[in-house]
């Protein structure tokens, strides 16, 4: 039995109160739809900043009436200390996933950024830390390793931030290594790179390439790749993610206080991704026969990411499920279901 299994069949046996926050985003509902499956209990918070209700009627439609009456929502911002201190009470488990997302966007709107992902993330931190949950699992980063060359990437050796969003995902995990040495907080960061799967939003200006690129696909528009298309990344089906979040919270004290790759430690160019999508949605049934236009490079784009796992292998037991082509074999049918 692998660790994650044996995890799961333990939570099923005990169900523990958990919080998602920014539960209504991409990551938030699939891990809101795997807690739920096993039985746990769910507070989640989110703005709708950029998540949305459909995702967490999509996960309603999953589960069963029983499991969705173990999640209790709270609409509200992390910006705000008391809406962060109510969310928190009797919870065992926090996962913290919001804040705004995307390197752009950062770039166009730095203060936002920061008010989200430094204040509003020192917010649920110091909550957390009051409440005396069992452990913090927060979403950081694979843009910490901004400038650092090597490949692949070690968790202890990073470079340079190279965007406003980096320096908050940095600054995190400073906050995070701070509270567990001053108030022994159990906290474990998770550094995800290029996270994809169903519920991915394929829409607005900062969306991710693999759901913008299927929106395109699908509704036969122009697609753009930034630079010449070698620029590769390690990208991580949504279930990995997921993995690894309920490993994270779970694990024995001495995995924890410490940071990991979430990643499959592979990596694939962007010329192949669009080689990948295209014949991946060709097979459901939407043939898209343009070839990309290629443009310039994207300003505090990094140019290689590879992730090294073996320290989520050895401390948490991670093993990734799904490989890139399967990630994209299950995530395309939901796509041609979501924008069609
Ligand atoms: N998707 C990736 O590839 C990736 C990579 C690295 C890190 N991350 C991190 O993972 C986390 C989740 O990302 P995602 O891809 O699910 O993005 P997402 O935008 O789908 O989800 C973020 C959620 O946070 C909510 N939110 C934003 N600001 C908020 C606020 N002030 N108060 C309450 N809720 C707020 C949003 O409404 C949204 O539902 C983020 O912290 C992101 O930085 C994601």
């Amino acid at each position: 039995m692998s660790k994650y299994q044996q995890v799961q069949k333990e939570l099923l046996n005990e169900p523990k109160t958990w919080l998602i926050t920014g539960v209504a985003g991409f990551i938030g509902s699939n891990l809101l739809e795997k807690l739920l499956k096993l039985n746990q209990k769910v507070v989640g918070l989110d703005n709708f900043a950029t998540g949305h209700q459909h995702n967490l009627d999509e996960v309603q439609s999953i589960v069963t009436d029983q499991q969705w009456a173990n999640f209790m929502f709270i609409e509200g911002d992390i910006r705000e200390p008391n809406t962060c201190n109510s969310s928190v009470k009797n919870v065992d488990y926090v996962l913290h996933q919001a804040a705004l997302g995307s390197v752009p966007r950062s770039i166009n709107d730095p203060l936002t950024t920061n008010a989200t992902n430094i204040d509003g993330f020192l917010n649920i931190l110091d909550a957390a830390k009051n409440e005396g949950v069992k452990s913090f699992t927060y979403a950081a980063s694979s843009s910490t390793y901004g400038d650092h060359p090597g490949l692949p990437k070690v968790e202890d050796r990073i470079g340079n931030p190279l965007s406003p969003y980096a320096v908050t995902k940095y600054v995190n995990e400073l906050y995070a290594s701070v509270y567990a040495r001053t108030y022994g907080l159990k906290c474990i960061g998770l550094r995800y790179f290029n996270v994809f799967g169903q519920r991915q939003d394929p829409q607005g200006a900062y969306a991710a390439v693999i759901p913008k690129w299927t929106a395109a696909m699908i509704e036969k528009e122009n697609i753009f790749i930034n630079g010449d298309g070698e620029t590769s990344r390690d990208f991580c089906f949504i279930e990995n993610t997921v993995q690894m979040n309920i490993l994270a919270a779970t694990a024995s004290d001495d995995a924890k206080n410490e940071v990991y790759n979430v990643a499959v430690g592979d990596r694939t160019t962007l010329n192949s991704l669009f080689d990948s999508i295209k014949e991946t949605l060709s097979e459901n049934d939407v043939q898209y026969s343009s070839e990309p236009t290629y443009r310039a490079f994207r300003v505090g784009d990094v140019r290689h990411s590879q992730a090294d796992i073996s320290k989520a292998e050895s401390n948490l037991g991670y093993q990734p499920e799904f490989n890139i082509q399967q990630g994209i074999q299950k995530a395309m049918p939901w796509y041609v279901g979501f924008l069609r």
